[in-house]
């Protein structure tokens, strides 16, 4: 028998979410600044199917409508991220308020309905002129970061009740700067480094001022934690599965617990460092008050001697969403209970999970238009069902926020996958629930 909200504690939280640069549009709009992904989109070969985030959803016109659909979906709250660049256009300084005024509006009308919005505070759109600065290369990108985040403090925490300083760190360093194939589209393995650092003391920054600041509400960060399964039972596979967690989580994780970066790690790269500071640990290790978790998949991995942290992740015959990612909803289980025997007590939440699949739009000889999405309403389902388990089994999973409430700009797939709830005509712009978001509304509203 499949999960309903009434089965999880009255306190849980349940929303959506989506990001700034994959819905917004407003590429230019009421003096917004640049962002890397701007810049990103127009390199030929970076999309795959040449798209830009220009128009997008074109969310920033169309909100009201969407949080009317967000209201009769019947969420408690969503998650958005704000555009630095929408913000500060040039990164560092001079504010614009056209941005504060479009986020105010925002969360004015997300409040009227009775959703509660939480805000990520980055979501990747770095302003393109710190990027010319050499981006989360360089030292001062945390520092601007802490100040663009105060200001979005002041501005917005008589309001905002929750927040997340960075969405998967991993991703902005790993993918932007380590193998080039999200914006910045850097590949050298030193960048990556520095940017890995300089992200994390950019939470601890924000978080740090958050704190001195005393606003009221609470704080954390999201990281897309990975805990890739053993191949086989073999002690070396074993261990490489264990070794393929450094780098996408305990890289990010540790130095949050004040557990240090994981020497075994560093040990496999010993060309290059980490740009660390006196202080800086103690910076990045501040008190957390949840800490987000993005899961879609567990990998599997094997021993493999030819690569430096001797490991690979392996295909494996598990069914696969559009994106090609295994459907493994007991991997969120896994990934669920290895979290929390690392952080105790702190509250967790599910920021994203999804599933990308290849639908139609169909419509009725009399104009009638639905989308039917059987594979996106099982993902849904079992993945709800693990966090039920979760919670019964005593971890402190407290929300679940799917992703996304719309199909948007999927970074390097540009359009092409589909991970909403509401389906979004790219022609015309027509947002049109799926059968997954009447089965989500249902599961709501029991
Ligand atoms: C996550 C991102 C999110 C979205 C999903 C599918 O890594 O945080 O913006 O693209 O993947």
């Amino acid at each position: 028998m499949s999960s309903l909200r009434i089965d999880f504690p009255v306190d849980f939280v349940f929303g959506a979410a989506a990001a700034s640069f994959q819905i917004e549009g407003a590429k230019s709009e009421d003096g917004k600044g640049l962002s890397i992904w701007d810049t990103f989109c127009d390199q030929p070969e970076a999309i795959s199917d040449k798209s830009t985030g220009e128009t997008a959803c074109d969310h920033y016109h169309r909100y009201p409508e969407d949080i009317k659909l967000l209201k009769e979906l019947g969420i408690d709250s969503y998650r958005l991220s704000v555009s630095w660049p929408r913000i500060i256009p040039g990164g560092d300084g001079e504010v614009n308020k056209k941005g504060l005024a479009f986020y105010s509006k925002l969360i004015d009308a997300l409040l009227a309905a009775g959703i509660s919005p939480i805000i990520t505070l980055y979501h990747w759109d770095l302003p393109q002129k710190l990027e010319d600065e050499g981006g989360w290369v360089n030292r001062q990108t945390a520092y601007a970061f802490a100040k663009f985040a105060e200001i979005c403090f002041k501005t917005f925490s008589d309001r905002i009740t929750s927040w997340i300083t960075l969405n998967e760190p991993f991703c902005s360093a790993y993918l932007g700067y380590g193998i080039g194939i999200h914006a910045p589209g850097i590949s050298n393995m030193q960048s990556m480094f520095n940017a890995v650092h300089h992200l994390n003391l950019a939470h601890g920054l924000a978080l740090g001022a958050f704190r001195k600041g005393k606003y009221s509400g609470k704080i954390g960060t999201t990281l897309n934690l990975g805990l890739p399964k053993p191949a086989s039972d073999a002690p070396e596979d074993i261990l490489a599965a264990d070794r393929a967690a450094d780098n996408q989580s305990r890289m990010y994780l540790h130095p949050l617990l004040g557990k240090g970066y994981p020497k075994r790690y560093l040990e496999a790269y010993p060309e290059v460092q980490l740009p660390i500071k006196d202080g800086d640990m103690k910076c990045i290790a501040g008190k957390l008050d949840f800490l987000g978790i993005n899961y879609y998949s567990e990998s599997t991995a094997a021993f493999n001697q030819e690569h430096p942290e001797q490991y690979r992740i392996v295909e494996t015959d598990y069914p696969k969403t559009a994106m090609g990612w295994d459907i493994t909803p007991d991997g969120l289980f896994r990934l669920l209970e290895w979290t929390h025997s690392e952080c105790g007590n702190l509250p967790l939440i599910i920021t994203e999970n999804g599933s990308a699949w290849n639908e139609t739009l169909l419509i009725t000889k009399n104009g009638e238009k639905s989308v039917n999405d059987p594979n996106r309403i099982a993902y849904l389902q079992n993945h709800l069902d693990i966090c039920k388990k979760a919670v019964q089994a005593g971890i402190p999973l407290k929300g679940y926020f799917a992703w996304s409430f719309i199909d948007n700009f999927e970074w390097a797939h540009g359009y092409t996958k589909r991970f909403g709830l509401i389906y979004c005509d790219f022609e015309n712009l027509e947002r049109t629930p799926k059968s997954s978001y009447y089965y989500y509304q249902k599961f709501l509203l029991s």
